[in-house]
């Protein structure tokens, strides 16, 4: 196998090609004056499988045309099967009709990449893992909320609260509970379908005294968890500590989140951010191994 790190995720992609031992296929790209993108391997892939790392953060539309752009070059030249490594796959919240008349972006995502060359997908606590059902070829979700636990573990927050912000999230914290060994809940919310606004209910919780870690797969607006931090205060929370895979952090999400009381936000390198302290490279480079042998 050999890994081809995309545009978006080249440190990361380097990073799992050192873990498996195999070669990093150099990449060349650029953008032509009127915003479209361009890719050209540098190195040969004939007969090869390959995997393109490549995540799908802002600027999602370039990247996702650039990871199309790579499975079909790869392909052109003769790979014989193509992975997208996809850590955050963009789209992937729009999974169905909530209003009528919407698309369900993330078919169309996939549809688009099965027509560029992509052989199999793997992505990182996608939002609904039953959505890759639907996709036009194999695809798995792996989850690295264990790999955020232990990161908080090592800092001697054995025994943390771990909280998850919805009810959809909860299995989430019940991952983080399997290595934290403390107690787990969850909080209710809701959003406004037209406005996107949240509301989150107060809930008796036993965290009072506690450090709470509210564990969630992406922080976009930041929204979520400031609410869910600023009821944890209110309920009696020692410390309350924000844990995320994708770490979007969309406009003043970090300030409107440590302004709510949290001490720390964690990430992975999902998303390449000053938050991404935990690495997804050997999570991915041992899904890689059982794809393989698979
Ligand atoms: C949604 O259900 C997700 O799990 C996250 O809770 C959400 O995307 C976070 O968004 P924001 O940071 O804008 O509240």
């Amino acid at each position: 196998m050999k890994i081809i790190p995309g545009p978006a995720s080249k440190q990361l992609g380097e990073k799992v090609a050192e873990f498996l031992g195999v070669e990093a296929v150099p990449l060349f790209f650029k953008t032509y004056p009127d915003g479209e993108s361009y890719v050209r391997l540098e190195g040969k892939v004939q007969n090869e499988e390959v995997a393109i790392v490549q995540t799908t953060s802002p600027p999602q539309d370039t990247r996702l045309i650039q990871l199309a752009l790579i499975a079909d070059a790869a392909k052109r030249h003769g790979a014989k099967k193509v992975t997208a490594v996809v850590p955050y796959l963009a789209y992937a919240r729009q999974d169905r009709v909530f209003l009528q008349g919407e698309a369900i972006s993330i078919e169309t995502v996939a549809h688009m990449l099965k027509v560029a060359g992509i052989d199999s997908l793997i992505t990182v606590n996608v939002h609904q893992a039953k959505v890759l059902a639907k996709f036009p070829f194999p695809a798995k979700t792996i989850s690295a909320i264990s790999l955020l636990a232990e990161y908080f573990k090592q800092k001697g927050f054995e025994k943390a609260f771990a909280l998850a912000p919805d009810d959809g999230a909860l299995w989430l914290a019940e991952e983080a509970k399997s290595v934290l060994s403390g107690e787990c809940g969850y909080l209710e919310k809701h959003r406004d379908l037209y406005t996107g606004q949240i509301t989150i209910k107060k809930k008796k919780l036993e965290v009072r005294g506690k450090t709470v870690i509210i564990f969630d797969d992406v922080i976009s607006t930041g929204g979520t968890i400031a609410s869910a931090a600023k009821i944890m205060k209110e309920t009696g929370a020692d410390k309350v500590y924000a844990a995320c895979v994708h770490p979007l952090l969309i406009g003043d999400a970090e300030k409107r989140i440590l302004e709510s009381g949290v001490e720390e936000i964690v990430g992975t390198d999902s998303i390449q951010s000053h938050v991404s302290k935990v690495s997804l490279a050997p999570l991915i480079s041992n899904a890689l191994k059982e794809h393989k042998s698979g």
